[in-house]
């Protein structure tokens, strides 16, 4: 753990603002700073930074926190790795040498594919050498992949023992599910993170019978599905420097053409590419080629991460592959010239997506129309953009002018997402407290986590009150995300805190909120006959009301605990 005197010491230092601006490109606007938000395509800013309370938050993609937060997303760092790039950047030096938690789960993992992968040489991984062989693959091409093999007798969790790591260790990095290690005679295919630490793993039943065929490690502290992509470490290079990327959907894919040396490949993992993914990837790519099954849900996949990239300003192609086959099914049947010739001729996203869509009325003519338009409308580079419509016109036989006023109605005022998500008082009320959380030694005096009843909120106060340096950056380890972004929207929009200012908030909050609950309670007691519960709901009001009463005077007399 990095000591949490320092951790302090860097928050308090941080300037939020520098950092941001560094990646984005902030306007001063009263208070706040404003930009195009990086984590979501937008034409009107509606990313704010406020240095005043230190965070940052996104009303259209509703991504927010503080200065970690944004290294944390932004970067894909992990927490402590986010307070070191602060830390390095200020000139505050830290020591890590004692173990961290994220540093734990990695070295779980990396333990664990190297038992994985000594099995696979072992006579124990004789299934797996077998099925690799089945399959067509080369191991000595895919070293960089690590692949491995896992028992079906298990073992796993003794080899990892004798290393010195607990079962719970086993458990927190989804090794271990209900006291059985997750992957079974299965070969396993370590996930990588960017950095070259596996983050989960995947694993492929050797049997085909075996459900599910696939089985991914859960989401972890540092596995989230969705935002990685796999093969990525291994070929961002090469995609850097091709400025291309190719697209496949699975594992076999991706290793299966890999090993004949097409080296700028990536995989979503076992989901639709994502706005993230997409995002990713034109961090090193300008270009993507998609190969995805030549089946419906092929074509159906292809289609929605058109959109997704197109956003993400990466031009987009397509590989449309004979029906039933994949990436792998096809190289190992054609070779990889055929392959080659086949990826040659892709088309553009906008010849895919006009061969691929059925017209045959004039209606679905002209919705297919403007989902084109709609997809053109959206690229921001001029010179592209000015192709593609001229192209448009050409293709459909429409005037470059009509399509612009399309693209101009439909597309270029996409409407401010300013979210009006309904707030709670008690939501609102947290908010406020996070917000001033220099205050927190007041509002514990009159605040306790039975004053709240939503489930979410009462454990974040029962956090707060156990732990003394609370930072908006674990908000997401004790919060859902639907409540982490209300509470975002909330400190973003309130006024800054002062102590007064807390003060009369909790006091409204008790004197109208706690009070009316009360009340009702009472009612209700006394509507059934229950005299002594009404008689006790009548000692706790009394018993608020003092409290109201005292609750600024107290305080201004004295800064007792
Ligand atoms: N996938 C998954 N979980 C499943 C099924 C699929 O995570 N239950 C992911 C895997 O990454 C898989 C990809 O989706 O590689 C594509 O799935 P599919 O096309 O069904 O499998 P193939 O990749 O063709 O697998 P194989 O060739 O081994 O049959
Ligand atoms: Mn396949």
């Amino acid at each position: 753990m990095i000591e949490q005197e320092k951790i302090e010491e860097v928050k308090r230092q941080t300037d939020i603002v520098d950092i941001i601006g560094r990646y984005v490109q902030l306007k001063k606007m009263g208070k706040n700073y404003r930009g195009l938000c990086p984590f979501h395509s937008e034409k009107n800013p509606s990313f704010y930074v406020n240095p005043e309370k230190g965070i940052y938050y996104c009303f259209g993609c509703k991504k927010g926190g503080n200065a970690i937060n944004f290294l944390m997303e932004y970067e894909k760092l992990d927490f402590p790795d986010a307070i070191k790039r602060l830390a390095k950047n200020l000139g505050i030096e830290i020591d890590t040498t004692k173990g961290l938690r994220y540093k734990e789960l990695y070295e779980v993992n990396e333990q664990a594919c190297q038992f994985y992968a000594h099995c696979l040489t072992k006579d124990i991984g004789r299934r797996g050498q077998e099925y690799l062989l089945r399959r067509n693959m080369k191991l000595d091409k895919l070293q960089d992949f690590r692949l491995g093999y896992a028992p079906a007798s298990g073992g796993l969790t003794t080899f990892m023992r004798q290393k010195g790591f607990s079962v719970a260790r086993l458990q927190q990095a989804g090794l271990i599910s209900t006291n059985r290690e997750l992957f079974r005679d299965r070969l396993i295919f370590p996930i990588f993170n960017l950095s070259g630490r596996i983050i989960g793993f995947g694993g492929r039943g050797i049997d085909d019978f075996i459900q599910p065929k696939y089985l991914n490690s859960p989401e972890t502290p540092i596995f989230k599905k969705g935002d990685g992509l796999y093969g990525l470490y291994q070929s961002k290079e090469k995609i850097r420097s091709k400025g291309e990327v190719m697209l496949v959907e699975g594992y076999f894919d991706l290793l299966s053409i890999y090993q004949h040396g097409f080296d700028n490949i990536s995989a979503p993992l076992g989901t639709s590419l994502t706005e993230q993914q997409a995002l990713l990837l034109s961090r090193f790519a300008r270009k993507a080629m998609i190969l995805f099954d030549g089946d419906l849900s092929g074509i159906k996949a292809a289609l929605r991460a058109i959109g997704l990239l197109i956003d993400a300003q990466v031009d987009v192609f397509v590989t449309l592959l004979p029906e039933n086959s994949d990436p792998d099914t096809f190289i190992n049947a054609q070779g990889a010239e055929a392959l080659q010739e086949l990826v040659g001729n892709a088309a553009d996203f906008f010849h895919f997506y006009k061969g691929v869509v059925k017209t045959d009325t004039v209606a679905q003519e002209i919705a297919l129309i403007k989902d084109l338009i709609q997809i053109i409308g959206r690229i921001k580079d001029p010179i592209r953009y000015d192709r593609y419509l001229k192209y448009a016109a050409h293709v459909f036989d429409i005037p470059v002018e009509t399509i612009q006023k399309e693209i101009n109605g439909k597309v270029k005022t996409p409407k401010r997402k300013i979210q009006t998500t309904r707030i709670s008082q008690e939501e609102e009320l947290m908010a406020m407290i996070l917000s001033g959380y220099e205050y927190f030694g007041v509002v514990k005096k009159y605040l306790k986590s039975d004053d709240f009843i939503e489930d979410g909120i009462k454990r974040l106060f029962k956090k707060l009150l156990k732990e003394e340096n609370f930072d908006i950056a674990e908000l997401s380890e004790i919060v859902d995300e639907v409540l982490r972004e209300k509470l975002l929207a909330g400190i973003m929009r309130g006024e800054p805190v002062s102590e007064e200012g807390m003060l009369d908030a909790i006091k409204k909050y008790k004197g109208q909120v706690m009070e009316k609950r009360l009340i009702k309670k009472q009612n209700e007691a006394y509507k059934r006959g229950d005299e002594a519960a009404g008689e006790q709901y009548n000692k706790e009001l009394l018993a608020l009301k003092r409290e109201l009463l005292n609750i600024n005077t107290e305080n201004a007399a004295s800064g007792e605990q």
